[in-house]
């Protein structure tokens, strides 16, 4: 039998006022992304998560799937409402609070991947998926989906033991899941009201970028950028020096990263 999350651990360390206070729990479950958008649609309220202990169809970014097995990570969707000017707030809050519970949690110092992969020792250990649902210029809702490698034993998945990692890997040991929700969830709401009113949140998201002063190859769709990340801007895009010195902007979006 797989490890059952302990809902009561989870709600004693809550400091929230919103973020986790509804919480959906399933065992099994194709994405806690689609759960999240029912849920969302039905007019769950802001802050609500789906959480599963098992996807049977876990996605990545990009069409990717996300290796989902059951009891052993933390798989979650949140469901938000972010005025459209602050959407992009979500992709710099969310791997910050990922990033902020590893260290809170289980001590493990973590970096970002721009724009929203959180690493540690060079190897992802969290991934962000944001699906936002508009009318119009309003955003209605965004579901910010988290995984989270926690328990995983990472060689038993070949497919990404080299590049990827898990907190029980990187301390050779395993991590309470209950301690690890509980400070993300935290961190995320105290990070998402903060980004509301100051660059403090920005400038916290960007002293973890390991992408800064890397060479990088950025594909958006057809259009591929080559070139040194040099550094982000205000809307948290990624600035690549080109080799013939000229300087690219990109944005999230649908970009993957190489070096
Ligand atoms: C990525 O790095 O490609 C993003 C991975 C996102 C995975 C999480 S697990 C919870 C939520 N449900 C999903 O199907 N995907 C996200």
């Amino acid at each position: 039998m797989a490890m059952q999350l302990n809902l009561t651990l989870v709600e004693e360390r809550l400091k929230t006022r919103c973020v986790g206070r509804n919480l959906l729990y399933l065992t099994r479950t194709p994405s806690t992304q689609d759960v999240a958008r029912a849920e969302a649609k039905r007019g769950a309220p802001e802050g609500t998560v789906v959480l599963a202990e098992e996807q049977t169809a876990g996605r990545g970014r990009r069409g990717r799937s996300w290796v989902s097995p059951a009891g052993k990570n933390l798989y979650l969707t949140l469901v938000m409402q972010p005025p459209a000017a602050q959407l992009r707030v979500l992709s710099i809050v969310s791997p910050l609070a990922v990033a902020e519970a590893l260290e809170e949690a289980v001590g493990l110092p973590s970096r970002i991947k721009w724009p929203n992969d959180v690493l540690v020792g060079g190897r992802k250990i969290a991934g962000i998926l944001i699906e936002t649902e508009l009318v119009g210029e309003a955003v209605k809702y965004a579901l910010v989906g988290i995984g989270l490698n926690v328990n995983l034993d990472v060689g038993a998945a070949p497919e990404i033991a080299d590049i990827a990692t898990s907190v029980r890997r990187e301390l050779g040991r395993d991590g309470s899941r209950e301690e690890l929700l509980a400070a993300l969830l935290n961190a995320f709401e105290a990070r998402y009201s903060e980004a509301l009113e100051s660059d403090a949140v920005f400038r916290a998201w960007r002293s973890r970028l390991e992408t800064l002063g890397q060479r990088v190859r950025a594909t958006l769709g057809e259009r591929v950028v080559e070139g040194v990340a040099e550094d982000v801007d205000a809307d948290g895009s990624l600035l690549i020096r080109r080799e013939d010195g000229s300087l690219a902007t990109v944005e999230a979006g649908d970009v993957t990263l190489s070096a």
